[in-house]
């Protein structure tokens, strides 16, 4: 069992500690958030994430996981130093390596393997090999919100770049089995935003042709149901939405198209996945203004705030940007979300779903929560001031929906 390093606890730094010690190797997690520290020590894990919090219970009060602010406290005697710090949107939509070149400016490691989990672009495990004197090994991450626990006990695959056999072989000796790819650094820094970025493309690719279905006549859901049965083109991330979000997508699209430009590479595929999704949350307003009339003063329910369903987490969330919107058009907010209890920008969060339709001119599904499909249809429509809902994300049961007189807006198909 290795001795780890974690420098960073937010979900990616978090799961990886957790999971490292749920796996039976010691680890020491570091964070400048004093106050996180304080209260991960007592093992209260602020973010919504299934199981995580179970395993930093137990890793704490087994003393497999330490958390601390110092940073050298993680450091120090580490055969293993995982970074997961966070690499955000920079002025020109690069990813913003400061956190990372903070740390490792302060850093003296002498022994051990540095892993670079952060989401970096191509190169720069490469530069960071060249400052420092332990071998370097680019390992990104696969995780989903929602499911980062499973994702890391069960993985997919762990890519593992490197230029040292046996630094390679250490790192991944420490997962799970699974499938293994080791590569060069920069390869492996292209898997993460090749990956995330296919993914968000394939999507931008569903909710043009939803936008066509609904112009032409044809059903989005029958369209990609026939679409998943080619095997070459694979079942998952072939649901319609409001546009896709979260800490992630949004990032990496933007990261990767600037380092293609640094490169010379012109990526007009990748443009045309940023502004499709960029568009998205237009064209759900206008469908919310053809359903409910004139927007100022209109009264808007909205079921779901956060970027998807099993997570609290509302950065970059396409809830939000429709709802930013709507306000801007003079609409009334009102939501309802089962993981957010504040009110958020402009909406005004209610107790239930409910409450979030009374009174409401049309009512606005656009996070994918289960329960928003097996709600009291007849209590919904008597509750509205007009019986319309509009469906972003195809969840709501069509027939119960329409059979208690509500008039259902879907994507990609007809309006029942
Ligand atoms: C994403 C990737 O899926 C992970 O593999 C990756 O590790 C992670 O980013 C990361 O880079 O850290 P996550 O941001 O948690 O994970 O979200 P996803 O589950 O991928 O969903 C992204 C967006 O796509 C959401 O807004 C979601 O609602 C939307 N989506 C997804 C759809 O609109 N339709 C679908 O069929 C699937």
């Amino acid at each position: 069992m290795a001795r780890i390093g974690v420098i960073g606890a937010g979900y990616v730094g978090l799961t990886t500690a957790a999971c490292f010690a749920h796996l039976g190797h010691r680890v020491v997690c570091a964070d400048v958030d004093e106050g996180k520290v304080a209260a991960l020590r007592r093992a209260e894990v602020g973010a919504h994430e299934p199981g995580l919090a179970e395993l930093v219970s137990t890793g704490v009060r087994t003393g497999d996981l330490v958390f601390t602010a110092d940073n050298d406290a993680a450091l120090a005697g580490a055969e293993f130093v995982f970074l997961c710090l966070p690499t955000p949107t920079g002025e020109r939509g690069e990813a913003d390596l400061s956190a990372i070149d903070a740390v490792l400016g302060r850093a003296d490691l002498r022994d051990g393997v540095l892993v670079v989990k952060s989401t970096v672009p191509i190169g720069t495990a490469d530069r960071i090999a060249r400052s420092q004197r332990v071998p370097v090994v680019s390992n990104p991450e696969f995780l989903r919100e929602g499911c980062a626990v499973d994702d890391f006990l069960r993985p997919q695959r762990v890519v593992v770049g490197s230029d040292d056999e046996s630094a390679a072989r250490g790192v991944l000796g420490l997962y799970p089995d699974a499938p293994a790819l080791v590569t060069d650094r920069a390869s492996a820094e292209l898997v993460k935003y090749a990956s995330n970025c296919f993914l968000a493309m394939k999507l931008s690719y569903v909710n043009s042709l939803a936008e066509l279905c609904e112009r032409a006549g044809a059903d989005i859901d029958d369209v990609t149901e026939g679409m998943r049965l080619d095997e070459r083109i694979g079942a998952a991330f072939l649901r319609p939405g409001p546009g896709w979000g979260g800490s992630c997508f949004p990032k990496d699209t933007r990261a990767l198209l600037c380092t293609s430009a640094d490169a010379h590479v012109d990526f007009p595929l990748l443009r045309a996945t940023i502004d499709t999704n960029e568009r998205q949350a237009h064209r759900v307003v206008d469908k919310v203004r053809e359903a409910a009339g004139p927007l100022a003063g209109a009264r808007i329910g909205l079921l779901g705030l956060t970027f998807k369903a099993g997570t609290d987490d509302l950065r970059d969330s396409p809830a939000l940007a429709v709802a930013g919107l709507l306000a801007g058009e003079g609409a009334v907010l009102t939501g309802y979300d089962p993981c957010v209890g504040a009110d958020t920008g402009p909406v005004r969060v209610a107790g239930s779903a409910l409450d979030a339709a009374r009174d409401a001119d049309a009512l606005v599904v656009l996070t994918e929560w289960p329960e928003f499909a097996e709600l009291d249809w007849p209590a919904v429509a008597a509750g509205m001031s007009r019986p319309v809902i509009v469906d972003t994300r195809n969840l709501l049961p069509a027939d119960k929906v329409t059979e208690s007189g509500i008039r259902l807006v879907g994507t990609g198909r007809a309006v029942t």
